[in-house]
């Protein structure tokens, strides 16, 4: 079956593109690198919420003993949470069996409005996953939406990078794929730089901010592609290892 294949590059992402496709939603710096990074070190799952203090709150139902509040604005840890928003702070001591509360400044957005449009099923995607991604959406039916999550409500290039690179996986796995606009533009992008990734993603507007604020290693971290196999999928609010 020949499936559709589209980017949206940058918010807002129309209701109407998103409702009743297959989402993969990427925030490559770096809310869904850090995601893959806590599934596939053993996290019992992830939640992405809006807002810090409902983050707080769920943390306290849920029982402080099983979760770890995770996340960040403007890159920095927020006050009170027990993990900021790098892949390099899910490492196996740290996150197995917890469940992690996270919000960000973007890409928890990005990730619920998935969610409520409602798209038919909602994955998260980073560079460091691609292919994984890649494979599972192939196993589906139906359209296929790259969502980018970008910053501050405008275009990020880093997540254009990283749709790109899942579309150039896609291509790989399907038998028959119908391109649209978006999807050309971030295959093209990604091809561009594919073989200086990390040279590209230290670039970019965001890596400034990174910088100044102590986050310069992840900027490597997360332009490593294909060397994690976990598909975060979301199901009933919570994204577990797919
Ligand atoms: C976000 O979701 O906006 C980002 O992941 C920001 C960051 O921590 O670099």
């Amino acid at each position: 079956m020949r499936r559709s294949i589209e980017v949206l590059l940058a918010p807002p992402w129309p209701t109407e593109a998103i409702r009743g496709a297959h989402v993969a939603v990427f925030d490559v710096l770096r809310a869904t690198s850090t995601i893959a990074a806590a599934l596939a070190n053993g996290a019992a799952g992830v939640i992405p919420v809006g807002e810090p203090d409902e983050a707080r709150a769920l943390g306290e139902r849920l029982g402080r003993d099983r979760v770890l509040l995770c996340g960040e604005r403007n890159v920095t840890k927020l006050a009170g949470f027990d993990l900021g928003n790098s892949p390099a702070e899910m490492n196996a001591a740290a996150v197995t069996g917890k469940t992690i509360v996270m919000t960000t400044t973007n890409g928890t957005r990005a990730i619920r409005a998935a969610a409520t449009a409602p798209a038919a099923s909602v994955r998260t995607g980073a560079l460091l996953n691609r292919s994984a991604v890649a494979r599972a959406l192939a196993r589906e039916d139906g359209p296929i939406v790259i969502v980018c999550s970008g910053e501050k409500g405008a275009f990020a290039l880093e997540d254009v990078l990283g749709a790109g690179a899942l579309v150039d996986a896609l291509l790989r796995v399907l038998d028959e794929a119908e391109l649209h606009d978006g999807a050309r533009a971030a295959a093209l992008l990604y091809r561009a730089v594919a073989d200086r990734l990390v040279d590209a993603l230290a670039s970019v507007d965001h890596a400034l901010e990174m910088t100044a604020k102590g986050a310069v290693a992840d900027l490597a971290r997360c332009a490593v592609v294909d060397t994690l196999d976990v598909v975060p999928t979301l199901r009933e609010g919570v994204l577990t290892a797919g």
